[in-house]
């Protein structure tokens, strides 16, 4: 019996304060919603990456799937359409073709046939075969023979960002900026707080209410207005809780080559005209993150990393520029963020370095209000 099954036994109301959080279940699916037959078994949050995933792979709205009143209605989402039957059946001739045409290895997904339609091509195109290719993302990268060793990479970003002693004397930092989002025309506030080694928090005051992601050092949440996803506010789990994590570690990214394992060095590449060095590392929960460093400065212009779902995985990229000094510390200015169904970008407008933070910014958000 390890020590965390002694303490429920021993606590069945909850444990005390500072482990109720991180080691709460995360809610699932089956519980939340009233009609899974296929997908059982899942954290709320793999479920959703899920839809998107479906999204993502047929080119479609979630309404192509379900009634058309479930875009006002959260529970009408339960309800079926035709669609969404054909997407039971899909999932489970899927995962049925890995099982037996591939040792069970997740090599077919929705998107290998569909590529972002509803209805998977039969005839290979000649436009597409004659026109300009099309750069793709590959999910992992191969080491290269002759590349520099990671840590070659990964000291020469720690000197950009200012030197290992600099970095270590930035213990806090409290930034305010614009947070826009890919569908809405206006700049909304956004705050971010962070603290050595790595807590974090971001607040976007979006539209429809506040959109807020925590990392506490050990757990983390994010809590979104109810007209954006059918929990408000919900624990973060696996991949996400990893991304949550490595977001916090590198706003203070002395301990970078600590935070992941497995490092490898892939061929260096181009990324906006500029020369870029490729390197993998390996999450706590297994998942690939790659981190693009510009050859000529060093700095991090890229993360990109994946969130897993039975169907497939789901990446997320970030695009970090604008590059200023505070306190002696590069630290971008703007970054986007893009993801199946989503892209923001933030520009901050001040940090104000090494500035107390109460502790209560890295708490659980409360569900937010209307705006
Ligand atoms: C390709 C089809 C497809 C698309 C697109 C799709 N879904 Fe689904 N959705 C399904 C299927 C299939 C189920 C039922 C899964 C099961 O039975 O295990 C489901 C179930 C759900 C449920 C649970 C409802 C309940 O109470 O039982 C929610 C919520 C949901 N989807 C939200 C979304 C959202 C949000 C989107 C858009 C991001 C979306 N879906 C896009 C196929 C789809
Ligand atoms: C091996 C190829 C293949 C894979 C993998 C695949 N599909 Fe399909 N899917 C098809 C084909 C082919 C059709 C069109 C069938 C037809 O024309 O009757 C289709 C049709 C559909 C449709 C109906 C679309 C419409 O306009 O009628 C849905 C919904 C769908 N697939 C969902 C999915 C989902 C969700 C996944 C992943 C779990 C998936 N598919 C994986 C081949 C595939």
């Amino acid at each position: 019996m390890n020590v965390r099954v002694i303490a429920a036994c021993l606590l069945p109301i909850g444990f005390a304060v500072g482990q109720t959080r991180t080691d709460a279940k995360p809610p699932m699916a089956d519980e939340v919603f009233k009609n899974i037959k296929v997908l059982k078994g899942l954290p709320v949050s793999e479920f959703m990456a899920t839809m998107g995933f479906f999204s993502a792979s047929l080119g479609e709205n979630c309404t192509f799937c379900h009634v058309d009143q479930s875009a006002g209605s959260w529970a009408r989402y339960a309800d079926d359409n035709a669609n969404k039957e054909t997407a039971r059946r899909m999932i489970g001739m899927v995962m049925a073709m890995n099982r037996s045409y591939f040792n069970g290895r997740r090599v077919l997904t929705c998107y290998s046939c569909h590529r972002g339609s509803d209805r998977p091509r039969l005839t290979p195109d000649l436009a597409e075969l004659y026109g300009p290719p099309l750069l793709s993302e590959p999910d992992q990268i191969q080491p290269a023979p002759d590349a520099p060793p990671a840590e070659t990479i990964l000291n020469k970003y720690i000197e950009a960002a200012g030197g290992a002693q600099r970095l270590a004397a930035l213990t806090s930092f409290a930034a305010k900026g614009t947070y826009q989002a890919y569908a809405d025309t206006e700049k909304r506030a956004v705050e971010i707080y962070a603290k050595a080694p790595n807590q974090r928090t971001q607040i976007a005051h979006t539209g429809n209410g506040d959109s807020t992601t925590v990392f506490d050092g050990r757990g983390g949440w994010t809590a979104t207005p109810p007209t954006d996803r059918p929990v408000p506010v919900l624990p973060l789990a696996g991949a996400e809780l990893d991304g949550a994590r490595l977001d916090a570690e590198l706003a203070f990214p002395v301990r970078l080559r600590q935070m992941l394992t497995d490092w490898r060095v892939g061929y260096p590449t181009n990324l906006n005209d500029r020369d870029v060095q490729v390197l993998q590392g390996m999450t706590a929960s297994k998942s690939p993150v790659k981190l693009y460093f510009d050859k000529e400065s060093g700095l991090l212009v890229r993360q990109v990393r994946y969130a897993e779902s039975p169907v497939g995985l789901n990446p997320t990229q970030i695009d970090y520029s604008d590059y200023r000094d505070v306190a002696g510390i590069k630290i971008p200015f703007r970054w986007t963020t893009t993801w199946l169904d989503g892209r923001s970008t933030i520009e901050l407008t001040e940090v104000q370095p090494n500035v107390p933070i109460d502790a209560a910014r890295f708490a659980k958000p409360a569900t937010p209000a209307k705006p």
